[in-house]
């Protein structure tokens, strides 16, 4: 173990030995000269400043460790999430009318939160909460999601699970904790007729209303065996109509504003408050 391996520590041990010396020479002005008190006070100052440079030494040393092991726990979680991924992939797969619709609607929320002025860090959330949005339904069986629209009470309930169930399932993860709120909270409606909690208006956190917003905006702009996909236009259009009482209006104006249609938004007051059939529909 080196005591001294920098210049900096034989700065600081050549500064105790002068400090020692100037207290022997004041304890000398004081007491008068003992050679016996003049050792035993260097060696006493010497050894306190090398364990003074070994405990720095020490504490540098778990600093680095710590810097390490916080650098691995980050590559855990970045693997973690790119499993992820790939389990929603899997997860899309099983229903060829979903594929793509995660990554679809992870780029939506990423534009309609830049459209909102959201800083970039927070538009990258979205973009990953969207992506990872929908994992819960790994929890839906394939028969059901086949169903889809003929589904039963229970069926229905099961789907409806999707949103607490994609929340548990990453809550685990530090780094995703920005995003939970709008995984748990993406089929909720402003006035509070969806789940999981049936939270209403603000109540909803932002993140949450932007996501149902890209949510429902990709499920009706594609094909569904009931029925085909609409155009981006018309789906605006309805969300608009739908809003306030099912979706945010700032977060359909912004919508509006990513595709160029700003001029499908009206005034509040005329906006009705019915809200869509599809907004409850599988996404
Ligand atoms: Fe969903």
């Amino acid at each position: 173990m080196r005591m001294i391996s920098s210049p900096a520590d034989i700065v600081r041990v050549m500064s105790l030995f002068l400090l020692a010396v100037a207290i022997t020479a004041l304890a000398i002005a004081m007491e008068g000269f003992d050679a016996n008190s003049l050792l035993i006070g260097i060696m006493v100052v010497l050894a306190g400043g090398l364990a003074t440079i070994q405990t720095r030494r020490a504490i540098n040393r778990l600093h680095r460790h710590s810097k390490r092991l916080s650098k691995a726990a980050r590559n855990a979680e970045r693997h973690y999430v790119s499993v992820l991924r790939r389990i929603v992939k899997l997860v899309e797969a099983r229903d060829r009318y979903c594929n793509g619709h995660s990554n679809r609607v992870g780029e939506l929320a990423g534009k309609i939160a830049r459209r909102m002025g959201m800083d970039s860090q927070t538009c990258s959330m979205m973009k990953l909460a969207g992506q990872l949005h929908d994992i819960g339904m790994l929890v839906v069986p394939t028969n059901v999601i086949a169903e889809r629209s003929r589904i039963g009470v229970d069926e229905f309930r099961t789907v409806k699970s999707h949103s607490q169930i994609g929340y548990e399932v990453l809550r685990p993860l530090k780094s995703l904790e920005p995003i939970l709120p709008a995984i748990r909270f993406h089929h909720e409606r402003m006035n509070g007729t969806g789940y999981p909690t049936g939270l209403t208006g603000e109540d909803i956190p932002l993140t949450g209303r932007i996501l149902a917003v890209a949510d429902t905006f990709d499920a009706m702009s594609n094909d569904r065996p009931h029925r085909p996909g609409m155009s981006s236009r018309d789906v605006i259009s309805e969300l608009n109509r739908c809003s306030p009482a099912g979706y945010d209006p700032n977060c359909v104006a912004a919508l509006a504003g990513v595709y160029g249609f700003a001029d499908i938004i009206e005034p509040q007051a005329q906006a009705e408050t019915e809200v869509a059939t599809e907004a409850v529909a599988m996404a």
